[in-house]
């Protein structure tokens, strides 16, 4: 025979497996239903998350347990928790926590490659470090890596014993799969190990305080994109689009994946606008006009900039890098302006 008072008294004991927690002291515990005459036991829990490894843990846990102390068959339904509550009880336990603690998280998306996206990322990280921020940059892009080359960086990440220290350069922390490839050969890893060494880049990677992070993603909206959304949910989002009308059509999508798992958009950076000719001065629409503008106003958010195209002005030196722009470049104040959009707009 079971009783109410049984049943709760065995709950309270049960420790939730997301929180490492009693439930008694959550207090996740919304409904217990006994009938008596069938020895039959309904319960209602909130977890943090549904469907997920924690609850079939907790799910089967609790049916041995109940049915240990008398109850022939066990109901259970789980609900989520609603996002204030799960805040609080994170913060709370500690669980979880981000390891890179208050940094905002700006991925750089893009719905092609050949945009300028890892360009951009790079830029836009230097620029920022430009302005006093303390930045990290991770190259998601496992097969298309690019950043250590663009950045010019020719020490690698530093292995201690236990632990990674990224590389660094112009003020911002890199860490990219480019960093363990020897003679540039050829990645051969797939789905799940791609998951994972991102994973790894956030989580065993010494980055220490960060103000932002910012991550250049792999093209479109592939499996690495959407692992990154689930991954990361304060994480917000730039797009880079050319002015082509198919390219930011192709964007479009990268932009309506990030809004619809619930991720800010902060805005649009149109690349490669427009060609000034260091001859004559005049301007030539390469790739058509209209592209950002349109993809900015297509997810409501703001057109950000319009980078011509154009080299780094520094060709050689200390301060030579194949992709970034010094402060005196024109796409270098360009950047400037869009690190300062970025710090405006806050946390
Ligand atoms: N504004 C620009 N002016 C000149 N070259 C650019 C510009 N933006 C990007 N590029 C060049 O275009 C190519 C693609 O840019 P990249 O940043 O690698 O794009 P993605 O990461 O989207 O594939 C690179 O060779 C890069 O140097
Ligand atoms: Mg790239």
């Amino acid at each position: 025979m079971i009783n109410e008072s049984k049943v709760f008294e065995v709950l309270n004991s049960i420790s939730d497996p997301f929180f490492n927690k009693p439930l008694g002291e959550l207090g996740t515990v919304t409904e217990v239903k006994v009938k008596e005459e069938k020895n039959h036991v309904s319960v209602k829990i909130t977890v943090a998350k549904t469907d997920s490894p924690e609850q079939l843990k907790l799910q089967s846990e609790i049916v041995d347990k109940l049915k240990n102390a008398g109850a022939s068959s066990v109901g259970l339904r789980f609900n989520a928790m609603d996002e204030e509550t799960l805040k609080k009880h994170l913060a709370e336990s500690g669980v979880n926590k981000n390891p890179l603690g208050d940094a905002t998280i700006i991925a750089i998306a893009s719905g092609k490659g050949g945009v300028g996206k890892s360009t951009v990322t790079a830029n836009t990280a230097v620029a920022l470090a430009r302005l006093g921020k303390r930045v990290g940059l991770i190259d998601c892009d496992i097969y298309g890596f690019s950043i250590p080359d663009m950045m010019g960086i020719l020490e690698n990440p530093i292995l201690d014993s236990q632990e990674i220290y990224p590389a660094e350069r112009f003020g911002v922390k890199v860490m990219s799969m480019g960093f363990f490839v020897e003679d540039n050969s050829p990645i051969i890893w797939r789905g799940p190990m791609l998951g994972k060494i991102i994973s790894q880049f956030f989580s065993d990677v010494q980055w220490g305080e960060l103000d932002y992070l910012l991550l250049d993603l792999p093209p479109g909206t592939g499996d690495v994109a959407l692992d990154i959304h689930q991954k990361l949910p304060n994480s917000k989002e730039i797009i880079v689009t050319t002015p082509h009308p198919t390219a930011a059509f192709v964007a479009a999508r990268a932009g309506i994946m990030a809004q619809k798992t619930d991720h800010e958009v902060i805005g649009v950076i149109e690349n490669m606008s427009y060609y000034e000719s260091v001859k004559t001065g005049e301007i030539e629409y390469i790739f058509g006009t209209g592209g950002g503008e349109r993809l900015a106003s297509e997810l409501g958010v703001e057109l950000l900039a319009q980078l011509p195209l154009k080299q780094p002005s520094v060709q050689e030196g200390d301060n030579y890098a194949p992709s970034i722009y010094t402060s005196d470049d024109e796409n270098g104040k360009l950047f400037d302006d869009i690190a300062r959009k970025i710090i405006e707009k806050g946390k």
